[in-house]
């Protein structure tokens, strides 16, 4: 949904824009030297010899025009002369000096904009519109002209396919969605030679893309190319001299396309056929809270895919401007230097990245705290668990770039007045952001509608009605676009292979035969297909996934598949298995994974190598990744399958999850009950959902996980206990749900309900844990509660996975 709401307000706007606009009737296709454009004459319009662009004068607001280049059907801006000075509705014009020097003129009085440009040959330069949307000034020569100046060379905050972003060039977003003046983000090419997003705000600028702690290595840059640079071309292929590149979700087909840095920071591609409106094919961030800058200083930006961003000011700090976030909150309060009079509110969860003053590694809490209160200026700290399992400390003198997120592992603790403390709430006055920072390019499951939609967006939705169609066609436009991309390059292979250069690629049916030596070594089986080790032709050693045929369903048709995994592919975190590609080919579908060595935690759990401490870690980051894929990542995912089979560890024992996603490749709307059974998930893990066919949610998810996490402590399989029965499917887990439940009942109970009591934990937990427990009972314990909330029947009462992450985490540094 997040797409319709955006491509609709985008629609909305050029709505607008086109209703100020009147199309031209007697526009010619250049200006000659010593004639001028005129804002009064809407008919003073230059247009490209194939219509396709216009250039002229463009209103931006009440009797406010610049001068800019758009597409002449259902305007859309691309490039603008004069962007930060509007010129006058009267006596405005644009003139081709004899001298060359193009002038752009305010109410006939003041020169806001011109290029400078001086010709030897007087009277023989002329400004034309190119096919590709370039306006180029030429001093017309009779053998060939020159270039005295292109638009091309001065981009404003959209490239065209073609238009390279060079070392002198830079992209600047507009200010906000109505107001095109230059904003606060900016792509260019940094000192390293790398491609990346800055925002330069009110007070501060910082970098945000590529992710800082990424080494430009691990980001897949290189910094030694220093020829900078970066072009889009017309069938969606982008490619930048610091390695970097990116296919769009609609590849192959020459389309009319747009790479715009939009003013939520993010930059996108759109495209469009003909006379159809823009979709996003492509974007760079898929969570906005990364974008800096988006909510101001002293607030954290939290992100949820269907409602969007929303910014709220940090406790005990108020909004400056509702209409305008970026001005961020400020303090209600004053704080004293006087260590007696200062508390610190703790805040899960929230990062509030950058700007450390101190920074302070293997340190107590106290200590950190300490460090905070010595400094005056000290606002807040950090302090938080790095991978080494070391404390660090991080003092904060301003509080810029917050984010409330499940997958942030620190904690906050902000310094506020000790009479404040106690009344302050937490985030109440959250709010939405002004813009659409929420941009999905994918269909949503539909099952999630019934969620809470603010009136703010019910406005949007219901262009989105109208949105749908274009998914509709968007999907076929895919289908057709490799359909023919697949007969072209037939004789040409590489453009078919490698759907994006990230390594995620296509792999033929042979080449994965020959990796796994004709399927011989199999090492696990599951729903949906048989997993086989290989090693790929670059050495890599694979877990290779071939589906079964009978799940895949005659009619699955190939670009749907591809669609599918493409997605698949492009999911991002550090508990889910990385799938480096597929193999789609006649009626075979394969699916690449990365391999790793420690095996499932089924397979552990068998073989008591995991003791508490590891167990604990494996529930932690499952419960990050469920809650990612549920509620950060570009598309809803549920798992529908989660068990000890499917978690998978790498060589620190930390969880990776596999199979997500097959969900959506295993047919799962059709109804055929064979198929539908196969998805549903395994008996022992599977939530009453599935039995008593209710609506499925990703709650059926944290029900799974709930399963899972009992038996990692208590060591007893929900599929093994009771032994044989043919009470029917459910029975089994619900036998290790109610033991768990009477053990607790009847242990807190003998203690006169002490309900702090630890000891029902010791009834329940694995013999192969051993002794060392003992100092973590309490972190057992919540594990243990948090588990028992997961299973509970009624799916309404169940957390949400990011709320698992929260009460986890709550006792992380305790
Ligand atoms: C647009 O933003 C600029 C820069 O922030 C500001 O100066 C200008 O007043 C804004 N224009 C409108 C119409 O709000
Ligand atoms: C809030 O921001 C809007 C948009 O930038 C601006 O027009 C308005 O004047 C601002 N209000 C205040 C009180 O600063
Ligand atoms: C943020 O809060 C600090 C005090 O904690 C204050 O000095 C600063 O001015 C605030 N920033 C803004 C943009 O109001
Ligand atoms: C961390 O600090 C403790 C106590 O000061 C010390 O014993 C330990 O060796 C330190 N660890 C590292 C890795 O520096």
């Amino acid at each position: 949904m997040r797409i319709h709401m955006a491509v609709s307000s985008i629609l909305h706007v050029l709505l607008l824009l086109s209703l100020s606009f009147q199309c031209c009737s007697s526009s010619s296709p250049s200006l000659n030297s010593g004639f001028s454009l005129s804002v009064e004459k809407p008919e003073d319009v230059i247009l490209s010899p194939n219509g396709v662009f216009s250039a002229g004068f463009y209103a931006v607001g009440e009797n406010a025009y610049v001068f800019s280049v758009w597409f002449t059907r259902k305007p859309t801006v691309v490039w603008t002369a004069n962007r930060d000075q509007p010129v006058n509705g009267k006596r405005s014009s644009l003139r081709l000096h004899k001298t060359g020097n193009l002038v752009l003129s305010d109410a006939g009085q003041f020169n806001v904009w011109s290029t400078d440009t001086t010709s030897s040959l007087p009277w023989l330069t002329q400004l034309n519109l190119t096919d590709k949307g370039n306006l180029v000034l030429y001093e017309l020569h009779p053998q060939q002209s020159e270039i005295l100046w292109q638009s091309f060379d001065f981009p404003t905050d959209t490239l065209l396919p073609g238009q390279q972003l060079t070392r002198y060039t830079k992209l600047v977003s507009d200010r906000s969605l109505t107001n095109h003046s230059s904003g606060f983000y900016q792509l260019s090419f940094n000192d390293d030679n790398i491609l990346s997003l800055l925002y330069d705000g009110l007070d501060v600028s910082s970098k945000y893309w590529p992710v800082q702690w990424l080494v430009s290595w691990d980001a897949g840059r290189t910094t030694y190319n220093s020829s900078r640079i970066a072009v889009l071309d017309s069938i969606g292929t982008f490619n930048s001299t610091d390695n970097y590149g990116f296919t769009t979700s609609d590849y192959g087909v020459v389309m009319q396309r747009i790479l715009k840095l939009d003013s939520d920071g993010n930059i996108r591609v759109y495209s469009r056929r003909k006379n159809d409106p823009w979709y996003v094919s492509w974007q760079a961030i898929s969570n906005p809270c990364i974008v800096h800058g988006l909510c101001g200083a002293n607030s954290t930006c939290v992100y949820d895919p269907i409602e969007g961003r929303k910014c709220s000011c940090l406790p005990g700090y108020r909004v400056k401007n509702h209409s305008d976030w970026s001005y961020g909150c400020e303090p209600t309060f004053k704080l004293s230097c006087d260590k007696n009079e200062t508390a610190f509110f703790k805040l899960p969860g929230v990062e509030l990245y950058g700007y450390d003053f101190i920074y302070k590694k293997n340190i107590s809490y106290s200590d950190c705290e300490n460090e905070c209160l010595q400094d005056c200026e000290c606002r807040a700290f950090q302090y938080s668990l790095n991978n080494d399992g070391l404390f660090q400390c991080y003092t904060k003198r301003v509080l810029l770039n917050g984010r409330r997120s499940p997958d942030f592992r620190g904690t906050t603790y902000l310094r506020l007045p000790e009479a404040k403390r106690n009344n302050v709430s937490f985030f109440a006055d959250e709010e939405f952001a002004q813009d659409d920072g929420h941009v999905c390019s994918v269909k949503l499951d539909r099952s999630y509608a019934e969620r809470h939609v603010s009136s703010f967006l019910k406005f949007f939705l219901w262009f989105s009605v109208a949105i749908g169609v274009f998914e509709v066609l968007f999907i076929s436009i895919t289908w057709f676009s490799l359909i023919r991309t697949k007969q072209k390059s037939d004789g040409n292979q590489q453009g078919y292979n490698f759907l994006s250069p990230f390594g995620f690629r296509r792999y033929t049916y042979s080449e994965l035969k020959q990796a796994t030596k004709g399927f011989t070594e199999e090492i696990g089986r599951g729903a949906g297909g048989i997993v086989y080790k290989g090693v790929l032709p670059d050495q890599r050693i694979a877990a290779i996934k071939k589906l079964h045929n009978d799940n895949i369903g005659a009619k699955r048709d190939e670009a749907e598949f591809l669609a599918e995994v493409s997605i698949i592919g492009k999911l991002n975190h550090m508990n889910l298995i990385e799938m480096w590609g597929y193999c789609a080919e006649g009626k075979y579908r394969l699916l690449v994974y990365e391999y790793l060595e420690k095996g499932s935690l089924a397979e552990n759990l068998k073989s008591n190598t995991l003791d508490w401490t590891r167990r604990y870690n494996i529930a932690l980051g499952t419960a990050r990744v469920l809650a990612y894929l549920h509620e950060e990542c570009l598309e809803w995912i549920l798992h529908c399958d989660i068990k000890p089979q499917n978690i998978l560890l790498d060589s620190n024992y930390q969880p990776k999850v596999a199979d997500f996603g097959l969900s959506k490749l295993l047919n799962r709307s059709d109804q055929n009950t064979q198929n539908f059974s196969m998805v549903r998930g395994t008996r022992g893990y599977m939530a009453p959902e599935w039995v008593f066919n209710l609506p499925i949610t990703s709650k059926v998810d944290v029900y799974s996980f709930g399963i899972v996490v009992l038996e990692m402590i208590t060591g007893r399989s929900p599929t093994m206990m009771g032994g044989q029965s043919d009470e029917g499917e459910e029975a089994h887990n619900e036998r290790l749900v109610t033991w768990v439940r009477e053990k607790r009942k009847t242990t807190t109970s003998e203690e006169e309900g002490s309900p702090s009591s630890s000891c029902w934990v010791e009834q329940i937990i694995d013999a192969a844990i051993g002794s060392e427990f003992e100092v973590e009972k309490k972190k057992m314990e919540t594990l243990a509660s948090v588990a028992l909330k997961c299973v509970e029947e009624d799916k309404d009462v169940r957390p949400s996975m990011s709320q698992v992450v929260e009460m986890l985490q709550s006792h992380e540094d305790a």
